[in-house]
């Protein structure tokens, strides 16, 4: 996500442009044959699970046939509809956790293992947003967010890398955000976790490289979900975002969610440690 936007005449036409086309109107359907990536046997568990990016992501994994373990937080109307308009060949299975609750996250991966027998692929997704300013912001709205963005993801890496060095294999793929490396004004907690979030994927990636588990970062841009949803009401504003992204859109769901399946597929499996940027090209990251 980004902040401040300015003005950019040649903008608007390059978006005009890409509607025109059909492969970058992002409407038409995203049709994923799932030949090469196949996740027969795999077990995946998915933070955040119940909405937005993290819904997506379910519907694809259990398109390549992973079985799926997520969380949400309360949203249990979400997360059994979810379930319930997914095929029920595959185990399917949502776990209320408040993330912010180290106990929580330990007995619900426990659960995971006892149900699914493991846990292969771990997406650390949950996250929030709220906007802050930096002199008024207090103690507890600071925490709230590294608590929930990044000690979250922690603890779920600690609870199932176990189970992956046990059985010699695992990915992890972090979810960051473009804040994560420029910063975002009014929004300073949210970027350090984000940003947090880059150099712990880099640390793992260091340290269990030799137990076979990668790990990678997926760091989008713009993204229309809930989390988003209120500020792109505001038209303008939306149109000011929408002009900021070189492919003239801001991102669907189901944008961000083929390439996590990507990083966690076998096509990716010599890409380790490494931030994927999913922004429609808003910001070109080195
Ligand atoms: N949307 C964007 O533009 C954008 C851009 C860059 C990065 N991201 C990142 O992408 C990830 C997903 O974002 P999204 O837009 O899909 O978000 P979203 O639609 O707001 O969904 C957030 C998910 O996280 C869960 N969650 C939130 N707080 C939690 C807590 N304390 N304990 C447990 N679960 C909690 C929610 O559960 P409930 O449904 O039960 O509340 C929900 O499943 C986040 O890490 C976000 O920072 C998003």
């Amino acid at each position: 996500m980004g902040s401040r936007l300015g003005e950019d005449p040649v903008r608007p036409e390059r978006r005009r442009a890409c509607r025109q086309n059909e492969r970058c109107d992002g409407q038409g359907s995203l049709k994923i044959k799932n030949t090469m990536i196949d996740l027969t046997d795999k077990v995946t568990l998915i933070t955040g699970g119940s909405r937005g990016i993290g819904a997506a992501c379910i519907e694809l994994f259990a398109d390549a046939d992973s079985r799926v373990a997520f969380t949400y937080r309360k949203n249990q109307a979400s997360a059994s509809e979810l379930i319930a308009s997914l095929s029920p060949k595959r185990q399917i299975k949502a776990y209320a956790v408040d993330i912010e609750s180290e106990q929580d996250i330990k007995s619900t991966v426990e659960k995971i293992i006892t149900d699914f027998g493991k846990v292969d692929i771990l997406v650390n997704n949950a996250g929030v947003w709220k906007y802050g300013k930096v002199d008024e912001m207090s103690l507890a709205q600071w925490e709230e967010t590294i608590r929930i963005n990044l000690t979250g993801a922690f603890l779920f890496v600690r609870e199932v890398v176990p189970s992956m060095k046990k059985n010699k294999f695992g990915r992890i793929i972090n979810i960051s955000s473009t804040a994560g490396q420029r910063g975002e004004a009014f929004y300073s907690h949210y970027a350090s976790s984000k940003g947090g979030m880059i150099s712990f994927t880099k640390s793992l990636a260091a340290e269990l490289a030799g137990s076979n588990i990668n790990v990678n970062c997926v760091a989008p841009g713009w993204v229309e979900t809930d989390m988003t949803s209120e500020v792109l009401s505001d038209k303008d504003y939306k149109t000011k975002v929408e002009n900021e992204i070189l492919v003239g859109r801001i991102a669907l769901p189901k944008d961000i969610a083929g390439p996590v399946l990507f990083l966690a597929s076998e096509l990716a499996r010599h890409i380790n440690g490494e931030i994927l940027n999913v922004n429609g090209g808003s910001v070109l990251c080195g």
